[in-house]
């Protein structure tokens, strides 16, 4: 009897310790990342609206908000987060609000000085447009793609990044395959092939210049305006030159994943599976997922990660997983789930209220540049709100 009871008590403690160590179903991740990022961005945009023409960008040193104009690259974030948060919940407090931020990019559909108009104009009218069809977000993003296309530059076959500097004539940089989603919206919508000519223009010559044997890329490559022809390889936010910042290896991975959607071109999925190999095989990427700051930092354990390098690549790897056999697709979205677990733990996630009322914290903006350093980006916060979606959407399609 006594030896009956002593086994039943056994049995049960061993349910239970099984029971306490499984770990919370995606549904539970994803809905309290959710309800977080719901609380946080109505505090940020009660913040935001006394702030008028500023968008959120991050905290300086101090836990004090550092807020950026609309020309900033990143300024099309925050807008498009609260549109993320709007499909979610159908409130129509974040698509007010949604509405008022998007208004406060609407200038650099003028902007010919940057290449960063993808992220400015289509993370925010983008969204704005495919969520309410208002036809005027239509017009200022057809305005700024043509702002966009003025910095291709046919003897290179890329669109130009930065202006020159640092001796560099014609930077084009990896996060560049980031702004194509918006051009090939631009031929879809108009039908005028230039957009769909100059996207896959730039993506042929980024495989040709950018990507290393091991399928890591370099962050700049600088043409010579007069040849075409690369003129350095080179760094700007890495570690080193010859280093994967890790950022830059997650815009190629993004950047080819939505190519290969957009045009079907086998070259492009190659492309977007090579790099998520060489990601998710690195020695050096941890056993949670989520990137040292540069693949090649070199005091890893003892270095900086970056929440939105692993934001950013859940985000590739749960679209890329639709576009591969079953159990290729199985192995990127065990990574993109472990690195979502991960974002939403204590160690990422915000405390309601805590963060300044961003969502994630541990970013790093540049390290060399000693900007942004271990902070929350609004970048960091879109892409995982975009993940967490992402991989909702494939949770309710039961397509996992
Ligand atoms: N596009 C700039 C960055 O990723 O930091």
């Amino acid at each position: 009897m006594i030896i009956n009871d002593i086994i039943k008590v056994i049995v049960l403690f061993s349910v239970i310790a099984v029971a306490c160590n499984r770990p919370a179903p995606m549904e539970k991740v994803i809905e309290k990342s959710l309800a977080v990022a719901e609380k946080q961005y109505i505090q940020m945009a009660e913040v935001m609206k006394q702030k008028p023409d500023l968008l959120p960008r991050t905290l300086d040193t101090a836990g004090n908000l550092v807020t950026a104009k609309s020309n900033w690259w990143t300024a099309g974030f925050f807008p498009g987060t609260l549109w993320y948060l709007y499909e979610y919940t159908r409130d129509e407090k974040f698509r007010d609000y949604a509405r008022e931020m998007t208004a406060r990019v609407e200038k650099e559909k003028f902007n010919r000085g940057t290449h960063d108009l993808g992220f400015m104009l289509y993370c925010s009218f983008g969204n704005g447009f495919r969520l309410t069809g208002d036809e005027s977000y239509k017009d200022v993003m057809l305005t700024g793609a043509q702002s966009l296309i003025t910095r291709f530059r046919p003897k290179v076959g890329c669109i130009q990044s930065w202006n020159s500097r640092r001796g560099w004539q014609c930077p084009v940089i990896i996060d560049n395959m980031m702004n194509l989603e918006f051009l090939m919206w631009a031929f879809k919508t108009t039908g005028d092939s230039v957009y769909y000519k100059i996207c896959v223009s730039h993506s042929d010559t980024t495989i040709k210049n950018h990507f290393r044997p091991d399928y890591s890329t370099w962050h700049v490559v600088s043409y010579d305006t007069i040849t075409g022809k690369v003129e350095a390889k080179q760094t700007a936010q890495g570690y080193s030159d010859e280093s994967a910042w890790a950022r830059g290896q997650s815009w190629g991975l993004y950047g080819y994943t939505v190519m290969y959607r957009e045009t079907g071109l086998e070259r492009y999925l190659e492309q977007a599976k090579h790099i998520a190999d060489f990601l998710i095989n690195h020695p050096n990427l941890p056993e949670d997922k989520i990137p040292y700051w540069d693949y090649n930092a070199p005091n890893i354990p003892n270095e900086l990660r970056d929440a939105s390098a692993g934001a950013i690549m859940a985000s590739a790897l749960i679209e890329l997983s639709g576009y591969v056999d079953k159990e290729t697709g199985k192995k990127y979205l065990d990574v993109a789930e472990k690195q979502l677990r991960t974002l939403a733990s204590p160690e990422y996630l915000a405390k309601p209220g805590e963060n300044g009322n961003f969502i994630l914290k541990h970013s790093v903006g540049s390290l060399p540049g000693k900007s942004e350093v271990d902070v929350p980006l609004t970048y960091a916060d879109y892409y995982f709100v975009e993940a967490l979606l992402r991989y909702k959407n494939l949770l309710k399609n039961q397509q996992i």
